[in-house]
């Protein structure tokens, strides 16, 4: 009784906080104010405080890139996004916390996210300085990397403040194939076809074998595009951070974004993040070459054979990440 209480009270404060951290989120970006003036016992200079240092010198053709996309991504914002709601502790799920470096983080699953965690790890001094040498198991255990709702409305506000906030985004329909792909095709993901894959054989198929029913190991890309069309799935709560759109992951609209880092130029963008993160000797590590050519080709083979039908409704749900993001309508899409 009294944890449930404690629990409410602990949510009330939370959606009162939520008012203020709107604010935080509307302010203007690089409040000279709001950055403080010491970092590492005055060191070192914020991230932020680098990136608005170099914003306001003769820009580099990078920053100039950085600056033109958050630009986009506002104006796409006030375009394309009616009146808000508050941010609540959970949308601040995905955004992870680097207190010593000053950073924050929103991972979107199928864009690197693994890589960008090991090196969170390592830029923290809790893992090898080697991103590499960290398993994939461990960068993403549960608790290692702090994030932003595990924090109260008062500390999330400074943080939103004062931090460099960035996130990697992909081109949406490759990053939806991706997940697929690892998912539900792989023969690894055994777990997710178990949960989805059953499910999605159970609600779609005339007549599913017992096999099928058991596993989930079968389903095709269509099936799959019609279970993430089918009105009951959105209904049963959100969809899955694996499939589930960048934008409802990480608030583009209402968080403000210093860096908006695509997987199309990966490792240009994390060297830019981990120059103003003062540790330019950091490697990113790199996708095996050609991962990223036969990633869009498979892409492009699974769509090909969907109809224009299905086609133009996915379009419709993955939108808004088309137009943040600034990507345009794959040449394969027949949307006509
Ligand atoms: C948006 O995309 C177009 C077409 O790919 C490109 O020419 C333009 O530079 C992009 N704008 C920004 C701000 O990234």
């Amino acid at each position: 009784m009294t944890r449930r209480y404690g629990r409410r009270r602990a949510l009330a404060a939370a959606c009162l906080g939520a008012a203020l951290l709107l604010l935080g989120a509307l302010r203007p970006a690089f409040e000279s104010s709001a950055m403080g003036t010491s970092w590492f016992g005055g060191k070192r200079r914020s991230p932020l405080q680098t990136l608005y240092d170099l914003d306001q010198g003769p820009r580099s053709a990078l920053a100039e890139v950085h600056r033109q996309r958050r630009e986009l991504l506002r104006h796409a914002c006030s375009r394309h996004t009616r009146r808000q709601h508050l941010l609540r502790p959970e949308d601040l799920q995905h955004v992870l916390v680097d207190d010593a470096r000053g950073l924050l983080y929103c991972y979107v699953p199928k864009v690197a996210c693994t890589n960008w965690k090991r090196v969170l790890l390592a830029l923290s001094g809790r893992g090898p300085s080697d991103p590499r040498a960290i398993p994939a198991p461990e960068a993403h255990a549960p608790g290692l990397l702090p994030s932003l709702a595990d924090f109260s409305p008062a500390e999330v506000n400074r943080r939103l403040r004062a931090y460099l906030a960035f996130l990697f985004v992909r081109e949406p329909f490759e990053r939806l194939a991706s997940a697929y792909r690892n998912k539900l095709q792989r023969p690894w993901g055994a777990a997710f076809q178990r949960r989805f894959g059953t499910d999605i054989v159970r609600r779609l198929r005339p007549r599913p074998s017992p096999d099928a029913l058991a596993r989930g190991h079968d389903v095709r890309f269509a099936e799959f595009l019609a279970y993430l069309l089918d009105p009951r799935t959105r209904r049963d709560g959100p969809l899955n951070e694996h499939w589930e759109r960048a934008h409802a992951l990480c608030h583009p609209c209402r968080l403000r974004y210093d860096v908006v880092g695509k997987f199309e130029t990966l490792a240009e963008d994390a060297a830019f993040v981990l120059g103003l993160a003062g540790a330019p000797g950091l490697r990113f590590p790199e996708p095996p070459p050609g991962a990223r050519a036969a990633a869009r080709d498979r892409a492009e083979r699974l769509f090909r054979d969907i109809s224009p039908f299905y086609q133009r409704r996915l379009f419709g749900l993955y939108k808004m990440d088309f137009l943040l993001f600034n990507y345009s309508v794959p040449s394969y899409l027949r949307l006509r």
